[in-house]
């Protein structure tokens, strides 16, 4: 199989004001600076960021994503944002059922579906997000979890629109602990089983990126794992320098 064009892609969550914006100008720097850079380059900051950090990523290989959408494509939903806000705003991708979500608002795979349904309505690429709790791996029942959440997660049609998923075992975001490669691996190669089972070739091409933890002195290793095509940093793509190491080693 040929290589896929790995993603980094950057989780800002709930951090940053305007302030943050200068470290999306220090990495257009960095990366300017490297020239060819193998990997495709996409930063989510907050939605108050967003239409300014598509314009400081102006004319530079970063991208801009949401971290969240509605399922609806407009209405009285105060507070959502829908999928064409994003567009509008500058964003070409949109992260969609991350596990804060999903514990903290209640978001269940049929929500992140009819949100996923709602991103390619409008032209964004979705990054479905799936993993299992601690309690859940240590029950064994981790592979049974994440398939299920991809069975529900996923819409049956893509159209051309490149299936990308993020593997984020919730027990190893922002804790500083990973998985070993061989467990990564192992989840990697049964989440491509179920989408090449599901969706023939684009479930071959689909993007497996590996989230929790991830950081300069592990990236390396990581993305050198078989079946993982690129990352989704939280707390390391908040400092560029940081980030841009990831996406070196990519
Ligand atoms: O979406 C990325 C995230 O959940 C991982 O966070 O801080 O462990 O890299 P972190």
């Amino acid at each position: 199989q040929e290589r896929l064009r790995p993603l980094i892609a950057g989780n800002w969550k709930m951090h940053g004001t305007g302030a943050a914006l200068e470290q999306i100008a220090r990495l257009k720097t960095l990366l300017q600076e490297a020239g060819d850079i193998e990997s495709e380059v996409l930063i989510c900051p907050p939605a108050t960021l967003l239409d300014r950090a598509a314009r400081r990523a102006q004319s530079s290989a970063i991208r801009i994503g949401g971290q969240d959408c509605h399922a609806d494509p407009g209405g009285a939903h105060t507070g959502d944002i829908s999928a064409s806000m994003l567009l509008d705003a500058g964003a070409s991708h949109v992260i969609l059922g991350h596990s804060e979500r999903r514990a903290d608002h209640g978001e269940t795979s049929d929500i992140v579906r009819d949100k996923t349904k709602a991103a390619l309505a409008a032209g964004l690429i979705p990054i479905i997000c799936v993993g299992e709790t601690e309690a859940e791996r240590l029950a064994g029942t981790a592979n049974q979890v994440v398939g299920e959440q991809i069975d529900l997660s996923l819409p049956d049609a893509f159209g051309e629109t490149p299936i990308i998923i993020a593997y984020e075992p919730v027990w190893a975001i922002g804790t500083g602990r990973t998985p070993t490669t061989d467990d990564i691996a192992h989840m990697h190669a049964h989440m491509r089983n179920l989408l090449v089972a599901r969706f023939g070739t684009a479930g071959e091409s689909a993007l497996l990126l590996y989230g929790g933890s991830v950081k300069p002195s592990n990236a390396e290793e990581i993305l050198r794992t078989p079946e993982v095509n690129g990352a989704l940093v939280g707390g390391a793509s908040l400092l560029a320098d940081d980030f841009f190491s990831i996406i070196v080693a990519a």
